[in-house]
């Protein structure tokens, strides 16, 4: 047998891999207020956007041909329970409604979490009572059956819950079935590490956290064969497909994740920190932009990502669409 090295149409016709626009989801950042599009400065190139400022980045988008969004809300006032995330003049209900509105072609997925509206910058509401304090799991399940109803009435496509509470899938799968939303699927941040590369997301998102750390519900790293029962849960309770996140360092969890569930979609969440890299190497001129985006995000279907969350999805698109000519 020979190894087949310089015929480029051959490697073309034997590769296994190969991205399209129909693979990414672009994350939107929506800002409460009027004429804003404030820049993100640890992520060049994302902005903030208020709904006023947002109608060229969707025209963008679907000339493009990106198939659609994930947001994420800076609301106008924060509280202990995050209510903004679950009022229809909050700010991610008025965002999906604008969109549907604006640009009905694109795919939304509204981040169904409350970390970027509570004041404490928690993923879900504290228990002050007992004392210490961390997130109240059971009382928020409640609130985020809630959101999720909130965000498809306003015409969410699928919610994707990231809190990492126990039950979370369950919970919104009753509230969205009793409310009429049985075709609404769940997307879930079933593997969700405590990770240092959710840094910049910390600026883009808006928030930080009072007191405490996300390690009492989020996955220690170290922990590879932990993903597969987080996984099964959220199966079992309803997920119609799961989420690993970051992507670079955590393929290894997807790759067993696609051995172990083999019919379940898969996707991944190229973070906010692995963006921040990318751009700051290439800034200096270090890496080779175009280059390390493609090979990152193939690494990651090769892995076994049905559709990738990414920054990049704008330009991977346009590139995808100057190759084609
Ligand atoms: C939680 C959420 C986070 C991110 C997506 N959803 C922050 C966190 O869990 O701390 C991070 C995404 C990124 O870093 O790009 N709602």
């Amino acid at each position: 047998m020979r190894r087949l090295r310089h015929n480029s149409r051959i490697r073309r016709l034997i590769r296994e891999q190969s991205l399209t626009a129909n693979d990414f989801i672009f994350p939107l950042f929506i800002h409460a207020g009027e004429g804003i599009k404030e820049p993100v400065s640890s992520m060049p190139g994302q902005f903030q956007y208020s709904l006023d400022q947002l109608s060229s980045v969707l025209d963008e988008l679907v000339s493009l041909g990106v198939l659609g969004v994930m947001l994420f809300g800076i609301p106008a006032e924060k509280d202990p329970q995050g209510r903004d995330a679950y009022s229809e003049q909050g700010i991610i209900a008025q965002a999906i409604r604008f969109i549907k509105g604006k640009t009905p072609s694109l795919l939304v997925i509204s981040d169904v979490c409350f970390c970027e509206y509570t004041d404490h910058g928690h993923c879900g509401i504290v228990n002050e009572k007992t004392g210490h304090l961390d997130v109240d799991n059971d009382a928020t399940l409640p609130l985020l059956a809630e959101q999720a109803i909130c965000h498809a009435r306003a015409g969410a496509d699928m919610v994707a819950p990231s809190g990492m509470m126990d039950g979370m899938v369950a919970a919104i799968r009753q509230g969205l079935d009793a409310s009429a939303f049985q075709h609404i699927p769940i997307l879930s941040y079933a593997v969700k590490y405590a990770s240092a590369f959710y840094g910049p997301f910390r600026e883009a998102a808006g928030f930080s956290l009072e007191f405490g750390s996300r390690e009492t519900y989020q996955m220690d790293p170290a922990n590879g064969e932990q993903a597969l029962r987080e996984a099964q849960m959220d199966i079992n309770e309803g997920a119609d497909m799961l989420m690993v996140k970051p992507g670079l360092a955590y393929l290894d969890t997807l790759f067993r994740l696609k051995q172990a569930f083999p019919g379940v979609p898969l996707s991944i969440y190229q973070v906010s920190g692995e963006y921040a890299m990318i751009k700051g190497a290439c800034q200096q001129g270090w890496l080779d932009e175009k280059a390390v985006v493609l090979e990152s995000l193939t690494a990651m279907k090769r892995a076994g990502a049905n559709f990738i969350i990414t920054y990049f999805a704008k330009d991977v698109c346009q590139w995808l669409m100057e190759e084609k000519g």
